[in-house]
């Protein structure tokens, strides 16, 4: 199959694609998406096949607004409204509790709740509207890679294997949307993202905690996505606190290892003689947006032996930024010991 890249005066094209049952990758403020018709279950399952995603991983539906949710829920969090209010359209995903058999288990993976979200995307919002249907999600990658920020990225690893990719050039926010669960009484995040517990918490005026995976190593996820390793390059990954970069690269010198760096400019630039993928700007924001694109970059050149990347304090955006990043170096450290 011929995988087009549909520009933004082609809309029309991919949705009518996607209402005949193909697979179009669309854009968000997040990553890219894997798109399929969430009404049609045999595309939803060809989501799972061509991106070689676990069955039991449940799908975000995503909506072009919250009105479409109404299909499938009857009964909403007191704070919903307020959540929606603030934060749709944007980098949040809900979950509530669905009506019997309103969604495929294709979709909710035999769950009684299902995940939504609005992107920030007027292209993508368009789609939906010109779908007519809501569209499931997960990040357009092969499983295994980190999710595409780029269109380039979603063609690297689905070409030939789906119909289109509306294309919206490079993501903002980089790493996938926060998830929140609504469907108890405790609103909690299930995986941090760019809506944070800091910004959640100030709005709503109480405590919105972690699942307890994001205290505590040993504990199971709720969100069943978050207990599989995400992206293990083929390039180890090595986790650099600020103090230790000067023993880490002398130690890779003396041990003949070759170094990608994957950093902000501060301190990309103190070591001119690495490989580099430098983070647009000294802050957390650039960091995160740059971190799977770099991961990628410094993966696939097939030039350097370890990367060391750039460790950020677990608070506001940079818990999300490390969640990603631990994933990727399989939660290892460079230690002078
Ligand atoms: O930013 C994003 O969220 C991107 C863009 C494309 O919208 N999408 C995305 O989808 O990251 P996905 O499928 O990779 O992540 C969905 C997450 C998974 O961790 C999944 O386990 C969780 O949401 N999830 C889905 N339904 C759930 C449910 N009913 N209960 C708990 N967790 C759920
Ligand atoms: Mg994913």
């Amino acid at each position: 199959m011929e995988t087009k890249i549909f520009q933004s005066d082609q809309i029309n094209q991919a949705a009518a694609l996607l209402r005949q049952g193909e697979l179009v990758a669309f854009p968000t403020e997040t990553v890219y998406g894997l798109g399929a018709n969430a009404l049609l279950p045999e595309s939803v399952k060809q989501v799972f096949a061509v991106k070689g995603r676990p069955s039991d991983n449940p799908l975000i539906v995503h909506v072009a607004d919250f009105s479409m949710t109404k299909e499938f829920v009857d009964s909403y969090h007191p704070l919903t409204e307020k959540i929606i209010k603030n934060f749709w359209p944007g980098p949040l995903t809900l979950i509530f509790t669905i009506k019997e058999d309103s969604l495929s288990p294709v979709v909710t993976g035999g769950l009684s709740t299902a995940a939504f979200r609005m992107p920030d995307n007027k292209k993508t919002l368009s789609l939906i509207e010109k779908t007519g249907a809501p569209l499931v999600g997960p990040s357009a990658n092969t499983s295994g890679k980190p999710s595409p920020t780029t269109a380039v990225h979603v063609y690297h690893d689905l070409n030939g294997k789906i119909a289109g990719i509306l294309d919206d050039g490079a993501t903002q926010i980089g790493v996938e949307s926060t998830v929140l669960d609504l469907s108890s009484e405790v609103p909690t995040i299930l995986r941090p993202g760019a809506v944070t517990q800091e910004v959640l918490e100030e709005v709503l005026g109480i405590e919105v905690p972690l699942d307890k995976h994001l205290v505590k190593e040993s504990e199971t996820p709720k969100a069943p996505g978050m207990k599989y390793k995400h992206y293990s390059p083929d390039t180890p990954v090595l986790m650099i606190h600020s103090d230790d970069w000067e023993d880490a690269l002398d130690w890779a010198e003396k041990n003949n290892k070759k170094i990608g760096l994957l950093a902000t400019p501060s301190i990309a630039n103190r070591y001119s003689s690495a490989d580099r993928f430098v983070f647009e700007e000294d802050t957390i924001k650039a960091a995160t947006r740059g971190l799977f694109s770099g991961l990628r970059a410094l993966d696939e050149a097939k030039k350097v032996d370890i990367i060391f990347a750039e460790v950020f304090p677990e608070d506001h955006l940079g818990l999300a930024y490390m969640n990603r990043l631990k994933k990727a170096a399989a939660q290892n450290y460079f230690s002078k010991k």
